[in-house]
């Protein structure tokens, strides 16, 4: 007689990274959902459950550091991803300082940057889009490159650097040799290309956000060289990598929710408490990670000073002692607060600037696409596991009217 037994926490974390797995990796979070706090055979923690993840991310004893064995950047010369208060709190109140007033009042522009790219596609008869490389994906490169200063002629090789570095943030041990090498190279060819770019500045600024950040008034608040390059990186990643698959997550979602689009196509109102949902039911930041720097109790649980932490954030977000029917995809679901973003001081600055890209790109899908259906269910998906969302999403529509 052979007996089933439980999967481990180690073996359901692969299959949740597991590339044949991607196209619906959330059985498997359910499963780990039996154990919110769950030790790995490496000695890490995997957390899965809402409330603990929650827990975590408003912890002070958890560290954002990730004890990547990778990661071999000296410690003052990582992100404020990666850093703990002080230096990431005064890091963060320089960036926000800079950030969030360049993004207000932004959202017509950003509905005339969507209707530009959808108004290539515009004919009288059918047709087909990859929402990707036709919408999702230039939209929030040309936004963040606008905001940076990157010149405009720059965006393709972003693009191209972007992807080849956001593999480095998958776990090492899913990465061959050659994978390894050449992140290496990618992250060479930024930095080079990023301090060309700061010099440049430093003898014509202008009245972007990397002008801001190296003429802060305030000599306090001015980042030091190395500083500068790695925040000014960590902007141009998240402004590249992950806004491209909340459009495209939430397109796939309203192509397989017809009702809905029909809904969306009638209230345009609805684009705002959908783009939360697609951050809780299909969030484009799958997981993240902390260290512990005391013990930690959770759940009954001690979790070792010292220990790495998995936070599996795309299970939290399916986790039904928080949410009623979370494999549901509920459109105006109330009371929705999400793990999509992070929470605690790490709480993603980009937000309010993904949210109005989404909720605008959405609307206009369902607004000028006539009759659109996916060319694939499920899409080809990419290779990252963090960074969820499809390479390609071809719809084929009847037609696509002007605005
Ligand atoms: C942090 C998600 C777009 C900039 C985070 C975190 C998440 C996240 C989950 C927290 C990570 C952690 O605590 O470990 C997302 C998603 C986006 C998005 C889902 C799009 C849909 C953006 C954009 C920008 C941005 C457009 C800026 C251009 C940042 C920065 C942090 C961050 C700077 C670090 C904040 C800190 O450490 O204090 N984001 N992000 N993000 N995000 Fe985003």
């Amino acid at each position: 007689m052979t007996t089933a037994t439980a999967p481990s926490a180690t073996d359901l974390f692969a299959r949740a990274l597991r590339y044949e797995n991607r196209a619906d990796p959330y059985p498997h979070y359910a499963q780990m959902l039996r154990h919110p706090v769950a030790r790995m055979d490496d000695g890490s923690w995997l957390i899965s459950g809402y409330q603990e993840i929650r827990q975590l991310l408003h912890d002070p004893r958890s560290s954002a550091d990730r004890l990547d064995p990778q990661n071999k950047a000296p410690k003052a010369a990582r992100s404020l991803l990666l850093q703990d208060p002080p230096l990431h709190d005064q890091l963060r109140r320089v960036v926000t300082q800079e950030f969030i007033p360049r993004i207000m009042g932004m959202r017509d522009h950003l509905g005339e940057l969507v209707a530009r790219l959808l108004d290539a596609h515009t004919g009288t008869g059918p047709g087909q889009l990859n929402i990707v490389a036709d919408l999702a994906y230039p939209l929030p490169v040309t936004v963040i490159c606008e905001l940076l200063g990157v010149p405009r002629e720059d965006e393709p090789l972003f693009g191209s650097l972007a992807r080849r570095l956001t593999r480095g943030l998958d776990p090492v041990d899913t990465q061959s040799e050659e994978e390894l090498r050449e992140l290496d190279e990618a992250r060479g060819e930024l930095i080079n290309y990023l301090e060309g770019l700061i010099t440049q500045r430093r003898t014509s600024p202008g009245d972007d956000l990397l002008s801001g950040l190296m003429f802060h008034p305030d000599p306090d608040q001015v980042m030091d060289p190395i500083q500068l390059r790695v925040t000014l990186g960590l902007l141009l990643i998240a402004g590249h990598e992950t806004t491209v698959n909340l459009i495209a997550n939430g397109t796939l979602a309203l192509l397989r929710n017809p009702d809905v689009l029909a809904r969306l196509r009638t209230d345009p109102d609805l684009a705002t408490p959908l783009v939360e949902e697609v951050l809780r039911y299909d969030p484009p930041v799958q997981m993240s990670g902390r260290s512990a720097l005391a013990d930690i109790d959770i759940a009954g649980t001690t979790i070792p000073k010292g220990s790495r932490i998995r936070l599996m954030l795309a299970a939290g977000n399916r986790d039904a002692n928080r949410f009623a029917d979370p494999d549901l995809f509920v459109p105006d679901r109330r009371d929705n607060a999400h793990l999509g973003f992070g929470g605690g001081i790490h709480y993603c600055i980009g937000a309010t600037l993904a949210r109005a890209e989404a909720q605008i790109a959405l609307a206009a899908i369902a607004r000028r696409l006539q009759s659109p259906r996916l060319v694939t269910d499920p899409p080809p998906y990419r290779e990252n596991a963090i960074l969820r969302g499809p390479e390609h999403l071809v719809v084929a529509f009847e037609r696509l009217t002007p605005d």
